[in-house]
């Protein structure tokens, strides 16, 4: 496997968002900046995010002259920089000059100027302003040596249901629907509580003041939002990808906040296609009061697994801090030693960077007390301050083992967006507890737990490269992602499916005539009935002489050729089938029919492990809460060995490796102390 290098960098990037926009005034603050980069070993810096005031004070009026001045205090101290378009926040007297670019919220209010990420994406004047900016940015740094790559506006999100935005709605469904009002009724139910449309001009987006019932509706709505977001940004790149032609771009992605489970707000898969680098923003609550560190820290290895999937090449962490937040409900500071173990983990999951938000606190305004490199104290002796140099002398000492290095998987799990859409939108079942996202994190730590890599995929990718794939809760399911999985398991494939799954086509309506015929041809069994909890009803099955609680949900369920795995033990379905295990042609189909308890789980999969012989990196002995996690590259690993815990654990490495930062050989037992990281060396 050769390296696959996203940028022309060979070091691993270490830096972040620089906001020198801020500290115009301060000019002894800039020089300082540049002293403090190099004490803390930083070598990147993402600028101008939200510059747009300080670049264009008045319309059609530029200025650029303190940028090149930063630029070249970058560059003299060997650093590069990644440069931001600043679409994120708009400067005020274009707010108040041409109010189309403010956004109209779904209960139809106009906003006023103000906060970021919050401009129409349909606005032409807006679209036209963005180019304009974003060619003068390509004219005068597009040749830089120090550039690194573009940073196109913002976590991009939400959306706007002005005018201009419904029109484009319109449009976008009369290509969809072949200019057909029949297709649009049949695929959004029409007559239900009359909602017929006659005419293209009655379509409204959703609203809390007016339609939210029509499922098709919602879903179509949330497409059309993600494509028109994609649309607005691929019209952005069109300047930079014209000078610019071998700079790579990125835009940062994020998660869902606080849950920490993949974002919703817009079809991260697609939008992947459209640039060169997936980098995201990881903001996890470490030490929260609801979680031990090894529970979130597979949270964080399955956003990671996701980034990594969706272009099968390693990614960029764009925005992480070294201490707390600003806006969890208790913005905690990382304990000595977890920046280091926090950030080390997202390497050991394909990351070629470690970046913050922010190079330097603010002094003012909603984000001075956000953790940052340099607090107000402009210190290197603060005790952030050192960790962060401390990682960056050993991101040194590690860059060439790691930078390019690729993951490999042989378990995928689907996350599919669109039927988080449509599942979050499905009113039955328990409206607070179908957690489609914590499911799949779930499903995904028994694999964690055992060292065994999962990629986290689109419905769309090839099966075939997997032994085994999961597709838990995949409520909507299209005939042709039935049949696909149906051809995976023919093949010799082995699928896991649950509860809930397949009961609606990608029109979001149900299938009719029971189950799709392809997943009763592959599971041998067909969903009844879904039954749904109280938390205070029990239930439970007994799956290899263990007894195991059931939560949430429980699926009545009719055996044809599946052989039963366990059955339940109460309620008027007692003893039918729960877990079900089908043979068909060269594979095997595992339907859970219950919600169960993470130890079964645990349990489950483990057995699954050993039958496809599914292998760690690394053959090594450890407790709950240590992870292994690997990167490979021209017949090398390199392998993260990290404490999740807050106890001294003590390991058992069954084979010779090498340390890379000591040149030990380890073989035998060893001391990992309270989030210690090891990274060592082996050959295949
Ligand atoms: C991100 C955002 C940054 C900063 C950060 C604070 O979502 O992109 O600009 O606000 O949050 O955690």
């Amino acid at each position: 496997m050769d390296k696959k290098r996203v940028t022309d960098e060979k070091r691993l990037l270490h830096g972040g968002d620089y906001n020198p926009d801020q500290w115009l005034a301060y000019p002894e603050i800039l020089k300082e900046d540049v002293v403090l980069m190099q004490k803390a070993h930083t070598n990147t810096f993402s600028i101008g995010i939200f510059a747009w005031a300080a670049l264009e004070p008045e319309e059609g009026i530029y200025d650029f002259e303190w940028l090149d001045d930063v630029i070249e205090r970058i560059h003299a101290i060997g650093g590069r920089f990644i440069l931001a378009t600043p679409s994120g926040a708009r400067p005020t007297w274009m707010s108040k000059q041409h109010p189309e670019v403010l956004r109209v919220d779904a209960s139809r209010r106009k906003h006023l100027h103000g906060a970021r990420h919050n401009h129409c994406f349909s606005s032409l004047y807006y679209r036209e302003k963005t180019q304009a900016v974003n060619a003068k940015l390509a004219e005068r740094y597009g040749n830089h040596p120090a550039l690194l790559m573009w940073h196109i506006s913002n976590e991009f999100g939400g959306e706007c249901h002005c005018d201009l935005c419904q029109a484009n709605f319109r449009n976008w469904l009369k290509e969809k629907y072949a200019n057909d009002l029949d297709q649009l009724n049949d695929s959004w139910w029409g007559p239900f509580w009359s909602h017929t449309i006659t005419d293209w001009e009655q379509v409204e987006s959703p609203s809390p003041i007016g339609e939210t019932a029509v499922h098709g509706m919602n879903l179509d709505w949330r497409r059309f939002v993600s494509q028109q977001t994609i649309d607005f940004y691929k019209n952005e790149i069109k300047p930079l990808r014209e000078k610019t032609p071998d700079i790579p771009i990125t835009t940062n992605f994020m998660s869902d906040n606080p849950a920490f489970t993949p974002f919703t707000g817009l079809d991260y898969h697609q939008f992947a296609k459209e640039v060169d680098v997936v980098s995201w923003d990881a903001y996890p609550a470490w030490h929260n009061d609801k979680e031990d560190t090894a529970t979130l820290a597979a949270k964080v290895g399955f956003l990671n697994d996701h980034f990594y999937a969706m272009k099968d090449q390693p990614f960029l962490l764009m925005e992480s801090t070294p201490s707390g937040v600003n806006w969890h409900d208790v913005n905690k500071a990382k304990r000595p030693g977890m920046h280091y173990l926090s950030s080390m983990q997202m390497l050991a999951h394909g990351s070629d960077s470690v970046l913050y938000f922010q190079w330097r606190k603010s002094r003012g305004s909603s984000e001075k007390f956000h953790g940052a490199v340099v607090d107000h104290d402009r210190s290197p002796e603060n005790r952030v301050f050192k960790e962060v140099a401390r990682l960056g002398q050993a991101m040194e000492t590690v860059s060439e083992k790691v930078v390019g290095y690729q993951r490999k998987a042989k378990v995928a799990i689907i996350y599919d967006v669109e039927n988080e859409w449509a599942l979050n939108d499905a009113q039955g079942f328990g409206l607070k507890t179908k957690k489609y996202g914590e499911t799949l994190q779930t499903h995904y730590q028994a694999f964690w737990d055992k060292n065994i890599a999962v990629d986290v995929v689109s419905k769309d990718v090839d099966f075939e490269q997997y032994d085994l794939v999961l597709a838990p809760m995949l409520y909507m399911m299209s005939e042709t992602t039935a049949k696909r999985l149906q051809a995976y398991v023919a093949k010799g494939g082995t699928l896991v499916a649950t509860y809930m799954t397949g009961l609606v086509d990608e029109a979001d309506l149900t299938h009719m005539g029971g189950w799709l015929a392809p997943l009763k041809e592959t599971f041998g069994m067909e969903p009844m009935e879904t039954d749904t909890y109280y938390p205070t009803d029990e239930n439970s099955l007994e799956f290899n002489g263990k007894i195991y609680d059931i939560r949430d949900y429980a699926t009545i369920i009719e055996c044809e050729s599946a052989g039963e795995l366990a059955a339940y033990r109460y309620d008027f379905y007692q003893n039918t089938p729960a877990v079900t295990v089908n043979r068909y042609h060269d594979g095997r189909a595992y339907y859970l029919g219950a919600r169960l308890e993470r130890s079964f789980l645990t349990d489950f999969y483990g057995e699954l492990i050993a039958d496809l012989a599914l292998m760690p990196p690394l053959d090594i002995t450890h407790e709950r809460g240590v992870s292994v996690q690997a990167r490979e590259a021209d017949g090398l690993k390199t392998i993260f060995i990290m404490n999740f815990t807050e106890e001294l654990q003590v390991i058992e490495i069954n084979e010779e490796v090498r340390d890379i930062q000591t040149d030990e050989t380890l073989n035998g037992r060893l001391a990992l102390d309270p989030y210690e990281v090891r990274i060592v060396e082996k050959e295949g």
